[in-house]
């Protein structure tokens, strides 16, 4: 095995068997209506992508170039779309549907051809984490585990998968325990093999009405199967729900490296910007910030914290902690502030009649707002 770093500094793995990935697009979003309503929650943005792809791209830097993308009823033609043949990332993409969400194990079910003999990669489209996974993928490979997954320390347990460890493996797994003795949530990346299929087929559904992989994977344990894990370092984040979403933004923002070289006194703190981007003379920019392309931004302070998406039209507002996702319109003339806000795509908000100064907003696709 030989891992070398590309000219981008990505890690590519050379001599391992071939690894498949892949990416769910399925479930219903509830706890993110009402952009849910409209959109497929894994295509959401954040700094200019959706929150999928930030996954789609660390399976790309480990040399997984077979990806299977699983879609549902909601969004799914948005997801062909916008992932096409996925030669935009040097990629194969396949799809599959799953015609009711039933769970995670389900979802993996649909993917058996296509991942045929291969170890794969699964990974949840809403998760987003910091670490890269070459070290997992090294591990899971040099040490032959049966399956491998990146754990976390987290303050509430019960609201993910949890996994009990005792050195180098996991002993139990559990989903969503009321009570547990373990604080390592299970994050939504798992490494698996062509065995866990079988284990799938033999589910129930459980409570919630899914198949649930924790369930697939502690039976695998109760087979004697190793399962190994790594507890990741950096953030984790389920963009599930507003507070996560907005949280991610923040967490995503904070990482970005790049700093515009700008002339512009008035832009301050790493701020990431698209081309042609105009800003006028009354603009300030506090970041750390993301600017997508073709962005007309006046009279407004932006950030920090706050990802504005392609084609939006900005006048006399200031937002922060935010997301304004692509081709909005926001225009002001009285001075309002609008914070830990997620707009919508081709949202259009300018001045009514309300006094009030602060704004909070969570706002679907094309709504229509005057305030
Ligand atoms: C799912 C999994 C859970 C995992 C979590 C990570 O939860 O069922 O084991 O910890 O993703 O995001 P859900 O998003 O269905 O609540």
């Amino acid at each position: 095995m030989a891992v070398h770093q590309n000219r981008n500094n990505n890690n590519i793995i050379d001599n391992y068997e071939r690894m498949k990935g892949i990416v769910l697009h399925g479930g219903t979003g509830t706890r993110l209506r009402p952009l849910t309503y409209s959109d497929v929650k894994q295509l959401l943005t954040i700094a200019g992508k959706p929150t999928s792809e930030y996954g789609f791209l660390q399976m790309n830097e480990i040399g997984i170039k077979d990806v299977c993308i699983v879609i549902g009823k909601i969004g799914g033609e948005e997801v062909k779309q916008y992932y096409g043949n996925g030669s935009k990332w040097n990629s194969a993409v396949e799809y599959v549907f799953q015609e009711k969400p039933l769970g995670i194990a389900h979802a993996i079910s649909l993917c058996k051809d296509n991942t045929g003999d291969d170890d794969f990669v699964v990974y949840l489209g809403d998760n987003v984490i910091q670490e890269k996974l070459v070290e997992s993928y090294e591990k899971f490979q040099k040490e032959k585990y049966d399956a491998f997954l990146l754990l976390v320390q987290v303050k509430d347990p019960s609201r993910y998968g949890v996994a009990e460890v005792d050195g180098n493996i996991i002993t139990n797994l559990r989903e969503k325990p009321k009570e547990s003795k373990s604080n390592l949530a299970v994050t939504g990346i798992y490494f698996l093999r062509k065995p866990i299929y079988q284990y799938i087929e033999k589910l129930v559904p459980s409570k919630r009405g899914e198949y649930e992989i924790m369930e697939a994977l502690q039976a695998m344990i109760n087979d004697g199967k190793r399962i190994g894990y790594k507890i990741i370092k950096g953030w984790f984040k389920d963009t599930g729900t507003v507070e996560d979403f907005i949280d991610c933004n923040m967490l995503v923002l904070e990482s970005i490296k790049e700093n515009e070289k700008s002339e512009n006194l008035n832009i301050k703190g790493t701020v990431k910007m698209g081309s042609n981007v105009a800003l006028d003379e009354n603009t300030k920019i506090l970041g750390p910030c993301y600017i997508g392309n073709n962005v007309k931004i006046t009279d407004s302070f932006i950030g920090p914290y706050t990802s504005i998406g392609d084609g939006c039209v900005i006048k006399g507002i200031d937002i922060e902690n935010s997301i304004v996702m692509e081709n909005c319109r926001i225009e002001f003339q009285d001075g309002r502030i609008i914070y830990e806000s997620i707009i919508g795509p081709s949202c259009s908000i300018k001045s009514g009649k309300s006094k009030t100064r602060r704004t909070k907003l969570v706002l679907g696709r094309d709504s229509k707002v005057e305030l």
